[in-house]
């Protein structure tokens, strides 16, 4: 017999769990945040689950150093994020030494989804979401669910980015008509201490926090 999100668990019970949905609402409702596992991918600073962390859920950060195509989902993942590198995808890219590699781009994003879909295929997932400035991605993945910009959430700078997946979306809080000029700039020390250019890939601080809350 298992223990599995400090209960028993028995087969007779894993088979209600399984053929009745509301009863494994009712049994993701009753984890506390220590038990929650969320899986942030690509990530090796950890900028968009950030506020899980700080509210003591159990974030796992897969970086370059584990890769996402060496990884396999845990049981019981609460949720996924999702930050797949840009550099193909994105529409500035005009002056690269290196030609759009969109086949290579599409390499991680794979495996993001591969992941997703190996811990959906283990239990049902709280919420996940794919994040990427808007660019060539929409072309492979589709149009997007949700698409913000810094501003919307009260941080400033940035750019249009757009999010995919299965997700409650956070409510925009401010109206911006085009994102400001410059650099993204916030007041949150913990984003502070990085600079340029880990600091362009750090989600805004007020969305990041906007999304957790409605993704709890
Ligand atoms: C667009 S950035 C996202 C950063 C994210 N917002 C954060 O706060 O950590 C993409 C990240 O993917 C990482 N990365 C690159 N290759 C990877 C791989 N094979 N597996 C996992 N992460 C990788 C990069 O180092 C970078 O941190």
């Amino acid at each position: 017999m298992k223990i599995v999100r400090g209960r028993r668990d028995t087969g007779s019970e894993r088979d209600t769990l399984r053929l009745n949905p509301n009863v494994l609402m009712k049994d993701i409702m009753s984890l506390t945040n220590k038990d929650k596992i969320i899986l942030h991918l690509c990530a090796d600073t950890g900028s968009d689950s950030l506020p899980y962390r700080e509210a003591g859920y159990d974030v796992r950060c897969i970086g370059k150093e584990i890769g996402v195509e060496n990884f396999h989902p845990p049981e019981n993942v609460y949720g996924i994020i999702a930050n797949p590198p840009c550099t193909m995808f994105s529409i500035a890219r005009t002056r690269a030494k290196t030609p759009r590699d969109l086949r290579e781009g599409m390499k991680l994003v794979t495996e993001c989804l591969r992941i997703i879909w190996e811990a959906r295929f283990k239990n049902k997932l709280a919420f996940w979401v794919i994040e990427n400035p808007r660019g060539y991605l929409r072309q492979f993945l589709g149009k997007p669910a949700m698409t913000f910009m810094h501003c919307h959430f009260g941080d400033e700078g940035g750019k249009p980015t757009d999010l995919w997946g299965y997700f409650n979306f956070p409510r925009k809080l401010f109206p911006c008509a085009k994102p400001a000029r410059g650099k993204f700039n916030t007041e949150s020390a913990w984003y502070n201490k990085f600079r340029s250019p880990e600091k362009r890939s750090l989600a805004s601080p007020k969305f990041a926090q906007a999304f957790f809350e409605v993704n709890r």
